[in-house]
């Protein structure tokens, strides 16, 4: 069931009517449902019932705080890629024991706050950072706990900027390399191997490639415990899609994904963990925007939107394609128009989308965004001087500012005249 639809004519989130949000809050702003992270998070979650696993969530997907205390609450983890993000995960409830610190340049300060933290694994991705993290925990008294991200050379479809599998990619400890590694961090006094990790990309739209990573690392896995390493966890990262509502192809589900995982790890005596991060939060997010003016040009129309790339850069950045429908249901015999859709930056790429037909709008008609809850405020900017928007929060009938918008005087706040002006 859709938790953003349309009822008595207007569309809502859950119980509440965009309208009100957009009086009440101003456009734009993000607005997500509680509902829908919780269903997709119990969705996954649900189909490795019955086997040792956890899901971290990737927070880097949507970092707000109060979205990982709703998914706190339900059990989950967190995959953090930075001191920041950690801070958030400890900040929302999640025990250190549920987090999993990924990324390729960790510094020594972020490795000493998640040793503190007592995180579950470091995900580590090469032997200068291992060395690095060794220090660290010499310096603190601890051994880390360590799995290699290890780079299977897998494609895995998507769009080249967000796939990171194949051995071009900075990703991971290079295949050929993996045993090496392993046998140098075995080595070290202050590392304590407990797991292997691999990610492979995101927005993955098939099971095979999944196969082919699982595959080959049972493999690996097999010979490390054949070298005497004692390997705990097997973490297969995130990346299952969503479908956008376009015509690419629709992902498997994640009782498709779960089953595929069971059947293929089953005989592997490991824990498994996941990092969904797109999966649980995508669908759970709209972006409310305003028409500002509605420009006939010669041969094109363009609706220009309060909302602008800074809020959301995933089209100018991917060609990412999001579904944009009015709040006010349009009536049974209402008009269409081909628009581009754009923001008030001044870029070409701030635009939405080309030619995109949809029901007639003036100025000061809302729309949405759809599917803007991964990757949408999280890769925000305030390009042009443009605070950050806010971020809504409903549960039902209730809602909530989760994020404010910052003031102009905020925003200047943080910058300095030289002495010398
Ligand atoms: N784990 C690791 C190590 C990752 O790098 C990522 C995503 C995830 C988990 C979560 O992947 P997911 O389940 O969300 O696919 N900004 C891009 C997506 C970048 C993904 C980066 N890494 C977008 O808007 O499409």
């Amino acid at each position: 069931m859709r938790h953003f639809d349309f009822k008595d004519g207007e569309m809502f989130a859950e119980n509440v009517a965009l309208r009100e949000i957009a009086q009440d809050v101003g456009t734009p702003c993000y607005v997500y449902s509680t509902a829908t992270f919780e269903r997709h998070y119990n969705v996954f979650a649900d189909s490795f019932k019955g086997i040792d696993a956890l899901v971290a969530y990737s927070v880097k997907a949507n970092s707000n705080i109060a979205v990982l205390a709703t998914l706190a609450k339900l059990g989950a983890g967190a995959d953090v890629v930075s001191g920041g993000e950690l801070a958030r995960a400890l900040t929302a409830g999640i025990p250190g024991s549920k987090i999993v610190f990924s990324g390729v340049g960790k510094t020594g300060d972020e490795m000493r706050a998640a040793l503190r933290a007592g995180i579950r694994v470091f995900n580590v991705e090469s032997l200068p950072e291992l060395y690095v993290l060794n220090d660290a925990a010499k310096e603190l008294g601890v051994k880390a706990p360590v799995a290699f991200r290890v780079n299977p050379d897998v494609s895995a479809g998507g769009h080249e900027k967000i796939s990171t599998g194949k051995k071009e990619n900075k990703f991971g400890i290079a295949w050929s390399q993996a045993e090496m590694a392993y046998a140098e961090a075995a080595k070290l006094s202050h590392i304590n191997i407990v797991g292997v990790d691999v990610h492979i990309g995101s927005q993955i739209d098939e099971l095979a490639p999944f196969e082919a990573a699982i595959a080959k690392c049972k493999d690996l896995i097999s010979r490390l415990r054949a070298q005497g390493h004692e390997i705990k966890s097997f973490d297969i990262g995130g990346g299952l899609g969503i479908p956008y509502g376009d015509n690419s192809k629709t992902p498997p589900p994640p009782a498709e994904y779960g089953a595929l995982v069971k059947r293929l790890t089953a005989d592997m005596d490991v824990q498994m963990i996941f990092e969904p991060g797109r999966m649980i939060a995508g669908n759970a997010g709209v972006l409310l925007s305003k028409v500002l003016y509605v420009k006939k040009g010669e041969d094109r129309s363009f609706l220009i939107v309060d909302a602008a790339m800074n809020d959301l850069i995933r089209p100018a950045l991917y060609e990412a394609y999001h579904e944009i429908e009015p709040v006010k249901a349009p009536g049974s015999a209402y008009s269409e128009s081909t628009y581009d859709v754009v923001g008030p930056i001044c870029e070409s790429g701030d635009t939405f989308t080309k030619s995109r037909d949809l029901p007639e709008m003036e100025a000061g008609d809302l729309l949405v965004m759809h599917s803007v809850g991964a990757y949408g405020a999280a890769q925000a900017s305030q390009y042009n001087t443009r605070p950050l928007i806010p971020e809504v929060l409903v549960k039902g009938e209730l809602y909530e500012v989760i994020r404010e918008r910052p003031t102009i005087a905020e925003i200047l706040s943080h910058e300095h005249l030289p002495s010398w002006l």
